[in-house]
C-alpha cells in the first residue's frame, strides 16, 4: 500500500515538471525555436536578459508572464528584437498557464526545436 502511494506521488511530480515544459514546447517554439529563418529571438537571448534584470525566480516569472500576457512596446526588455521581429502577438494563454512555461524557461536551459 505505501509503496503504491509513493509511486503515485513520483508519478505526479514527474508529470507537473513535465507539464511545464509540454505547455512550452506546445506554445512557444514555433516562433522562439527556429535556428535557420527565425521569426523571434531564441530564449536563450531572451532569459539572458531577463536572468540580468530579475535574477530571482519570483521576480523572472513574474515580469516574463504579464509580459507574455500583454505584449508591450514601452516594457519591453529586448527592445531590438521589436524593431527586427515586430511585437509579439498577443496569444490569448492564461496568466496561470504562462507563470508555468516561464518557471520552465527560468529552471531550463533546453530551449531547441520541438520533441
Ligand atoms: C507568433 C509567434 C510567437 C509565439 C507563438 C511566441 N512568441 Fe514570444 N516573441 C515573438 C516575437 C516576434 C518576439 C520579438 C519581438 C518582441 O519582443 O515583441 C517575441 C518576444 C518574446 C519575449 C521578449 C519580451 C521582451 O521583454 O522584450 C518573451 C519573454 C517571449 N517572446 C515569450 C514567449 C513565450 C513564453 C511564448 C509562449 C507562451 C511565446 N513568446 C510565443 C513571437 C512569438
Amino acid at each position: 500500500m505505501k509503496k503504491g502511494i509513493l509511486l503515485i506521488m513520483l508519478l505526479l511530480s514527474g508529470l507537473s515538471a513535465n507539464e511545464n515544459r509540454m505547455l512550452f514546447y506546445g506554445n512557444c517554439i514555433a516562433c522562439h525555436g527556429e535556428i535557420r529563418k527565425p521569426s523571434a529571438p531564441h530564449f536563450a537571448e531572451i532569459k539572458g536578459y531577463y536572468m540580468l534584470k530579475y535574477p530571482t525566480k519570483e521576480a523572472f516569472v513574474e515580469k516574463m508572464s504579464k509580459w507574455v500576457f500583454r505584449p508591450n512596446e514601452k516594457t519591453a526588455q529586448l527592445p531590438h528584437a521589436i524593431k527586427k521581429y515586430r511585437l509579439m502577438p498577443f496569444l490569448s494563454i492564461d496568466l496561470d498557464t504562462l507563470e508555468k512555461i516561464a518557471t520552465y524557461i527560468y529552471e531550463n536551459n533546453d530551449f531547441m526545436i520541438a520533441l
